[in-house]
């Protein structure tokens, strides 16, 4: 399954997404499709894109923050997201950015993370571990220089699965007029 494919299947009914592309859902499917391709495009400048078999994971080093400079996205095809998307989905995904990258500061006390931007496995292939290796790896990568691992997830199902690979929840708010907001840390000791 192609990258952007995998994300769109894995993320089409996360709260996030259905609150910033509402509608129908093979409509939501398509374009998560292409915002999906989008992003790990642009994200692949500054962030490090873990890729198997069945899963892709995407980090962002301590030094990097979000939301991406206006100047990398326009060296993208992310800079159609307006016209592919429409202003109102663009500005609440970019709520939601803005939102991950002040709540870090506050959840990890300042100190140097990696942020979990997306982690998902192929729908087909859940269960067999996938989701963890790709989790673990980028832990004990983060580990490795005393760092925290960061993520979040406004979707309260996940929240099992991460609290059993070593997180806890630091933060829990809603999006204004939007869905809640889990904030998750892992501590490099753990
Ligand atoms: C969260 C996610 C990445 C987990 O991926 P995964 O490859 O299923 O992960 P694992 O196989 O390591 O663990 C799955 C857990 O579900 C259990 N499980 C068993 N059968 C399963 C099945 N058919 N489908 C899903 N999970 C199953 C596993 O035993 C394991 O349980 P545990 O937490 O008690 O160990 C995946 O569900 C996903 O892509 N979700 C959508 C995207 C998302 O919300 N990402 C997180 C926020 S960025």
């Amino acid at each position: 399954m192609e990258t952007a494919d995998l994300l769109a299947a894995a993320f089409v009914d996360d709260p996030l997404h259905v609150w910033a592309l509402p509608g129908d859902r093979d409509r939501r499917l398509r374009r998560l499709c292409w915002l999906m391709g989008a992003l790990v495009e642009a994200l692949a400048d500054t962030c490090l894109i873990d890729r198997d078999e069945a899963g892709v994971a995407v980090w962002r080093p301590p030094e990097v923050s979000r939301p991406l400079p206006p100047g990398v996205a326009l060296r993208h095809r992310l800079a159609w997201a307006p016209v592919r998307l429409g202003i109102p989905a663009v500005l609440r995904l970019r709520a939601a950015g803005v939102d991950v990258e002040r709540r870090a500061a506050s959840d990890t006390a300042g100190r140097p993370h990696w942020t979990l931007e997306l982690v998902a496995t192929d729908p087909g292939a859940r269960g067999r571990g996938h989701g963890s290796r790709l989790v673990e790896r980028g832990a004990r990568r983060a580990a490795a220089t005393g760092c925290a691992v960061y993520a979040v997830t406004h979707n309260p199902a996940n929240l099992p699965w991460f609290l059993r690979r070593g997180f806890r929840v630091a933060s829990v708010r809603s999006l204004r007029r939007g869905p809640r907001v889990w904030g998750l840390v892992c501590e490099p000791d753990l």
